[in-house]
């Protein structure tokens, strides 16, 4: 069991760069089957849900090669298995993309039902509509998600509610399908359209992706291809608000800036100054943050996923705010941490009320989920004295080299054996 030791009260100073996007990376890699060629994909992140995806390829007997964790080369020709079952689809919530992808390439699929953060209920009934739609025939039994069907037909499918993994699941499963397939309110977050690109250079016809409308004509073949995947939206996010939450002077690199539109105005609605160069962004303190609302909404609205880092600012910041998570109904799971620190945060149903104080405490805080730990080590940076962050499985899972990246940035920060 490892935990982080972080000594709070430095300013971060530096540049930083940013890894590839996590949640494009985890469509990407199970995406590669609906080729039945070599697919290289490169810029990809360092964290373990990657890692536990070329297990998940490997067992079906693709060939993967890795010479550096960035670049994946995927042979998916002699795929024997249409399986994805036991601990490591079960770890993490990215494997129900074998579902989409085993489905368009080879009319089955099955998947042992998908894990991951433990933020609300996660259902995949809109993903399952739209495999139905296509004509699958779907069943859950013993906690394994089965798909099944002679020929997928494409067909028009309006989404309930806006899913980046059932709009990410249809447009895999539709790529191969026959005709036209169109998702209305379909989700619009950067990934989402990374995937549609990726699927594009294998020789798919798909268009729309970042509107709320996409539309896929099926295609009958696809072919390898070499990609790289995009910075990612919310390790660049983390950072900037790390930089912010410290008064530090933090120049974040290779990223998307447009991406990041959401958080760069709230920043500066807080007082903190941002600004943007071509594909980098500087987040610059200027003394103690003014309170805030902040309202989770899919994009280009305030990402969920950066919900709790931002809750760690508004925890010191001069004034009352509010937070209301209207994507997943049990993402407050950090707060009794941050109380444990000193916060003064209420959480009625989904919303936060947080009074903001002079400063928080160091104390040994758990990462309840991914972000949460980001959230947790972020205040721990902010904190007075030492803060010991425990849990860090979670931590790893999404984030490149968390404690690395800040120290580089004068973070002091260990990660030690407990
Ligand atoms: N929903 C349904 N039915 C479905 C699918 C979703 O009701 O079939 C609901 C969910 O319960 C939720 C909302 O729709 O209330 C949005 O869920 P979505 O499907 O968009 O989430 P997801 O695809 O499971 C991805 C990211 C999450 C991120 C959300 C929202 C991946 C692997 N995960 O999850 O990322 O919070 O989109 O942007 O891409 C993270 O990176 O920390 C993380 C949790």
């Amino acid at each position: 069991m490892e935990k982080l030791v972080i000594q709070g009260g430095v300013k971060l100073k530096g540049k930083i760069r940013i890894g590839g996007a996590k949640n494009a990376a985890v469509a990407i890699i199970p995406a590669a089957i609906l080729s039945d060629d070599v697919c290289t994909i490169d810029n990809l992140p360092d964290i373990n849900d990657v890692k536990q995806l070329k297990r998940i390829l490997e067992n079906m007997n693709a060939m993967v090669h890795q010479d550096h964790y960035s670049k994946m080369v995927i042979d998916t020709r002699g795929i024997d298995s249409y399986e994805a079952l036991g601990e490591y689809p079960r770890s993490m919530r990215a494997s129900y993309y074998f579902l989409g992808a085993m489905l368009g390439r080879f009319g089955r699929a099955a998947v042992s039902l998908p894990g991951g953060c433990n933020i609300g209920v996660r259902p995949i009934d809109q993903h399952i509509k739209g495999f139905e739609a296509l004509g699958a025939k779907v069943s859950i039994q013993h906690g394994v998600v089965r798909a099944e069907a002679d020929e997928l037909k494409g067909a028009p499918i309006f989404l309930d509610v806006v899913s980046v993994g059932a709009t990410i699941n249809i447009m895999l499963a539709a790529t191969r399908a026959k005709g036209v397939t169109t998702i209305e309110n379909a989700a619009k977050e950067p990934h989402v359209v990374d995937v549609a690109n990726f699927l594009n250079a294998m020789g798919a016809d798909v268009k729309g992706a970042g509107t709320d409308v996409i539309r896929i004509n099926g295609v009958e073949h696809m072919h390898g291809c070499e990609y790289m995947v995009i910075p990612d939206q919310i390790e660049a996010g983390t950072y900037m608000l790390a930089a912010a939450a410290t008064n530090g002077d933090v120049i974040i690199e290779n990223i998307i800036p447009k991406h990041l539109e959401s958080i760069s105005a709230k920043l500066v609605e807080m007082g903190a100054e941002v600004k943007e160069y071509d594909d980098s962004i500087q987040v610059i303190g200027k003394g103690r943050l003014k309170n805030a609302n902040i309202k989770t909404q899919p994009y280009p609205g305030f990402p969920t996923d950066l919900q709790q880092p931002m809750t760690v600012l508004l925890s010191i910041a001069d004034g009352t705010s509010t937070v209301t998570e209207s994507i997943w109904e049990n993402r407050f799971l950090h707060v009794d941490e941050l109380k444990r620190m000193g916060a003064n945060i209420k959480v009625e149903g989904r919303m936060a009320v947080i009074q903001g104080i002079d400063k928080l405490y160091g104390t040994e805080v758990k990462a309840t989920d991914l972000r949460a730990g980001a959230a947790m080590v972020i205040a721990g940076l902010v904190g007075e004295g030492e803060t010991h962050v425990t849990n860090l499985i979670h931590i790893d899972r999404g984030y490149e080299g968390l404690e690395e990246k800040l120290c580089s940035l004068g973070a002091r920060i260990k990660r030690v054996t407990r």
